[in-house]
C-alpha cells in the first residue's frame, strides 16, 4: 500500500504492507534509525516521534494510518551542527548514559513543553483550570512514558527544566 508521509520536512511515498508499524517504516523502510525500538509494545517510549506536532509511540501505530501526516523524528529536530535547544540541553546536562532512550526522551520532552504551553494539565496538576507550573513532579509525571534503563532521570529533568526556564525568560523579554 502506498502512504504519503512528510518526514522531517521531506515528502516520502512509502510502499509497505498495511501491517508495518510507523516505527518499522521509519527504521527499516526509510533508513531513519534515530527512533529506537525498546519494547515494541508501548511500554518504554524509546520510539517516540512527533505526528503533526504531538508525541506518539511509533511502535503502536501503523504507518498506513498516517497518509498525509507530518512526522518529526530526532533527526528532524536538529543536526549535529545545529542542535535543537532540547538536544543541546541533554548534552550539556549529561542527560544520558548509553543513549538508547535519548531520541525518544528528547522528542517526548519537546512535545511535552508544547503541551504545557498549550495549558494541558497532567495527572499531578492540582488546579486544572490554572496554567501548570513546570515543577519537578510535573516533569516526572509528564515524562513517565519514557523509561531510562540507565536511570539518567535527574539529569534529564535538569535538561528539560533549563529549556523550559529559557523559553519562559525569552517570552518575558
Ligand atoms: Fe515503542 Fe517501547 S518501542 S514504546
Ligand atoms: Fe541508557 Fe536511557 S541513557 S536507557
Amino acid at each position: 500500500m502506498k502512504t504519503d508521509l512528510t518526514i522531517n520536512g521531506k515528502a516520502h511515498a512509502l510502499e509497505a504492507d498495511t501491517r508495518v508499524t510507523l516505527l518499522d517504516a521509519l527504521r527499516n523502510h526509510l533508513g531513519l534509525t534515530g527512533s529506537k525500538k525498546g519494547c515494541d509494545h508501548g511500554q518504554c517510549g524509546a520510539c517516540t516521534v512527533l505526528v503533526n506536532g504531538r508525541r506518539i509511540n511509533s511502535c503502536l501505530t501503523l504507518a498506513c494510518m498516517h497518509d498525509g501526516d507530518e512526522i518529526t523524528t530526532i533527526e528532524g529536530l536538529g543536526t549535529p551542527d545545529a542542535l535543537s535547544a532540547m538536544q543541546a540541553a541533554f548534552v550539556s546536562h549529561d542527560g544520558f548514559q548509553c543513549g538508547y532512550c535519548t531520541p525518544g526522551q528528547i522528542c517526548s520532552a519537546t512535545a511535552m513543553l508544547a503541551e504545557v504551553h498549550d495549558g494541558w494539565p497532567s495527572h499531578v496538576t492540582d488546579d486544572i483550570t490554572a496554567h501548570a507550573e513546570l515543577t519537578d513532579p510535573e516533569i516526572a509525571e509528564r515524562m513517565s512514558g519514557n523509561l531510562c534503563r540507565c536511570s539518567a532521570y535527574p539529569n534529564i529533568v535538569d535538561a528539560i527544566r533549563e529549556v523550559a526556564n529559557n523559553a519562559t525568560k525569552e517570552a518575558a523579554e
